[in-house]
């Protein structure tokens, strides 16, 4: 049942990171479904007039995951769910002798140890109801490492293996894992939110379509999911046998003066 898939209307999910740009996004349109949704952040303002707009079916829960113990109770606190989109980062940006100790720290519980420790605390639950998935956001960044993305490239690759190993771990249960790859998005996000312009020639996808990509991932069972175009996409299949080949490419392209600029523009986010 490693393509396990699952039927949205009517379930309950816990959305992290719901106070974002892509993780409003996701849990909008997993509400557009007939689901009732958790939505979860630090900024219960942000998180209030989500459910301002979106009306009945939602609860607010709010909760900081870089504290110990976070994900768990917030797992407690949300009761049973049958789908946890693991949405909730930071951007972790800028080169790795520029973080204290502490900001690290807080990267990892927040990008990926939140993650698997609610995934520990939800999965049984889903196992023994008989049926649910599990979503983690990871990032382009989770496949091709560049210039001043060392601990956000170390969480993203980190989630992409776990979120696998975790799949084959379930393959007998009833349970779904899909990992989301979004590439850099328009709009709204922790990229869209720097206003940095990328090279000519890189385009971007919408929060509607990371959105679009979790519910396909859901309904169809799917392992991994890219949501970018396909220079994008074909760039990091290349960088899973050639990873050098593809650094220099980056570098020729600029990748290391928009690292800075993003750096920059995200050095409050830490
Ligand atoms: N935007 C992009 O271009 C892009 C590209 C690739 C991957 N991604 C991934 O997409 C996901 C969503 O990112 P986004 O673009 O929507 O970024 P965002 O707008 O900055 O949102 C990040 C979310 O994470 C939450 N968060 C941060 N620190 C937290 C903490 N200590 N405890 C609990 N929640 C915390 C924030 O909540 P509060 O602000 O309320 O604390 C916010 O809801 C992330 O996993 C990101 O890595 C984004």
């Amino acid at each position: 049942m490693a393509n396990a898939r699952l039927r949205l209307e009517g379930r309950r999910a816990l959305v992290t990171g719901a106070s974002g740009g892509l993780g409003g996004a996701i849990a909008t349109a997993l509400h557009g479904r007939g689901v009732q949704v958790v939505v979860s952040g630090r900024r219960e303002d942000a998180l209030e007039e989500l459910r301002r707009k979106l009306g009945d079916r939602v609860d607010v829960v709010a909760s900081d995951l870089s504290r110990p113990d976070a994900a768990r109770e917030l797992a407690d606190r949300c009761g049973p769910v049958d789908v946890l989109v693991a949405n909730a980062a930071l951007p972790a940006s800028g080169r790795f002798d520029s973080f204290t100790p502490e900001q690290i720290d807080r990267s990892v519980a927040v990008n990926l140890a939140a993650p698997m420790q609610l995934a520990r605390a939800l999965a049984p639950g889903m196992v023994e109801r008989g049926a649910g998935h599990l979503v983690f956001v990871s990032s382009f960044a989770g496949k091709v490492a560049t210039a001043g993305s060392s601990i956000y490239s170390a969480t993203k690759f980190g989630l992409r293996g776990f979120a696998f190993a975790l799949r084959e771990d379930l393959r007998s249960t009833p349970v779904g894992v899909t990992t989301v790859f979004p590439g850099f998005i328009s709009d709204a996000g922790m990229f869209a939110d720097t206003r940095v312009r990328l090279p000519p020639g890189v385009s971007m996808r919408s929060p509607e379509h990371v959105a679009a990509a979790v519910i396909r991932g859901i309904e169809r069972g799917r392992a991994e999911i890219d949501v970018a175009p396909l220079p994008l996409r074909a760039g990091a299949w290349v960088a899973g046998a050639a990873p050098t080949l593809v650094a220099a490419v980056n570098r020729r392209l600029g990748s290391e003066r928009v690292a800075e600029r993003l750096a920059e523009a995200q050095k409050d986010k830490r």
